[in-house]
């Protein structure tokens, strides 16, 4: 090589050297930057174990065990955390100034206690509820089983190939849902998902029309159970309902109802109702230390540990988590000029529910949900979520 060359030359092959070595560098820091989000700072202890107190076992002990002995509560006891709720917060909670006004005349008492030790069946899904009651985050992965498979079969699909459905639409019942006119890409999704028999005529602009699957907490069907043939499936008689159990008296209503429904009417594993509140809670404690600068021991003064619950649309959110590939969810939220619920006038929230820990739990779904506890200790995998706002 000529002597006037070998400069330049040695001059290039120190830059190739050098951009190989950066251009490693860039992808080992940018493989890291990919992967840094899998390795997530543990959950903290100590609102773990916060999160894990159950106040009220004792004495939803005692009511199973008196159901089973059939003596049945007379009104509202003071009986275990959430389910002490009046009359009227379930009637505002579940907005229903809607149903009422549809109501036949019915007497405002329970049903007497003849009526119910008349009905054979409910002692059986009751004792069966009661004995699953133990903490297990791995019921996650089971929600196929427990809740799609009973709904193929209706449906006469025994063999799905697909696991899980492919797309899902939870439909949440805010006011914001009238912001927009989401109702094709809602009714696009494989499987819609409604909340607690919310009115779909006359919106089907903004929230669709279709639903495949109809979720309600029990308050709801208590009220159906009093109507004759149990009206609790406004979206038509073939569409299964899930429902939550929000206390052990309604597995007469489920005994009522039951058998009057066409599609099936599936219970919630108790074990899943567990997880999810004890997700909320750890959110609530978060978001209270986070906010208020407080000991998470102070999180009692602002919150009745009893009446402390999830909400039926968080619920929905994580069944869907469970037996989707792909969730998006529509009216969930609030905004200043939306009301509370798109189909009715209710204005205030209840605090029953602590929605910014639900909203801080959403958060985390969409943008690093490696960090929400127990999800991950039994190889559960949050798949994409979406929130239309
Ligand atoms: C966990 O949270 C508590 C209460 O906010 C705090 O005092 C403690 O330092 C936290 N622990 C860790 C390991 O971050
Ligand atoms: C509910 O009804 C279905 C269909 O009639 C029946 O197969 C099922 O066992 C009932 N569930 C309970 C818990 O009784």
């Amino acid at each position: 090589m000529k002597r006037s060359l070998r400069l330049p030359f040695s001059f290039l092959i120190l830059v190739a050297v050098f951009s190989v070595l950066s251009f490693r560098a860039a992808v080992q820091d940018s493989r890291r930057r990919v992967r840094r989000p899998e390795v997530a700072p543990p959950a903290n202890a100590t609102l773990l174990r916060l999160a894990a107190v159950e106040s009220g076992e004792a004495e939803l002990r005692k009511d199973v065990d008196d159901l089973l002995d059939g003596t049945f509560p007379s009104g509202h006891r003071g009986v275990a955390g959430w389910r002490l709720r009046t009359h009227l917060d379930w009637r505002q909670e579940n907005h229903l100034e809607v149903l009422r006004r549809n109501e036949p005349r019915f007497p405002h008492r329970l049903r007497g206690p003849k009526d119910y030790r008349a009905l054979p069946d409910f002692r059986r899904p009751l004792r069966d509820w009661f004995r699953r009651r133990r903490f297990h985050p791995g019921v996650m992965s089971e929600l196929v089983e427990l809740i799609k498979r009973p709904i193929d079969r209706h449906h006469g699909r025994p063999d799905t190939k697909t696991e899980r459905y492919g797309s899902c639409a939870v439909v949440g019942n805010s006011g914001i849902l009238l912001n927009n006119d989401h109702g094709g890409l809602i009714d696009g999704h494989d499987l819609v998902i409604r909340l607690n028999n919310a009115r779909v005529s006359g919106y089907n602009h903004k929230v669709g029309s279709k639903t495949g699957l109809s979720f309600v907490n029990s308050n709801i069907l208590h009220l159906c159970a009093r109507r004759p043939g149990c009206f609790c499936h406004p979206y038509g008689e073939t569409v299964p309902i899930v429902m939550y159990i929000c206390q052990p008296v309604h597995f007469l209503d489920y005994a009522v109802c039951n058998s009057s429904h066409k599609a099936p009417l599936l219970i919630t594993d108790v074990r899943f109702d567990m997880l999810c509140a004890r997700i909320v809670k750890y959110y609530s404690l978060k978001t209270f230390v986070d906010t208020t600068g407080k000991p998470p021991g102070e999180w009692t003064k602002v919150h009745d540990e009893k009446m402390f619950h999830y909400s039926s649309g968080m619920q929905a959110v994580m069944l869907a988590l469970g037996i989707c590939d792909q969730v998006s969810v529509f009216g969930f939220g609030k905004s200043a000029e939306a009301k509370h619920h798109y189909h009715t006038n209710q204005k205030a929230e209840l605090d029953l529910h602590d929605y910014e820990a639900e909203y801080a739990l959403y958060r985390d779904l969409v943008e690093q949900p490696q960090v929400i506890p127990f999800l991950k200790d039994f190889g559960f995998k949050v798949p994409p979520v979406v929130f239309y706002h």
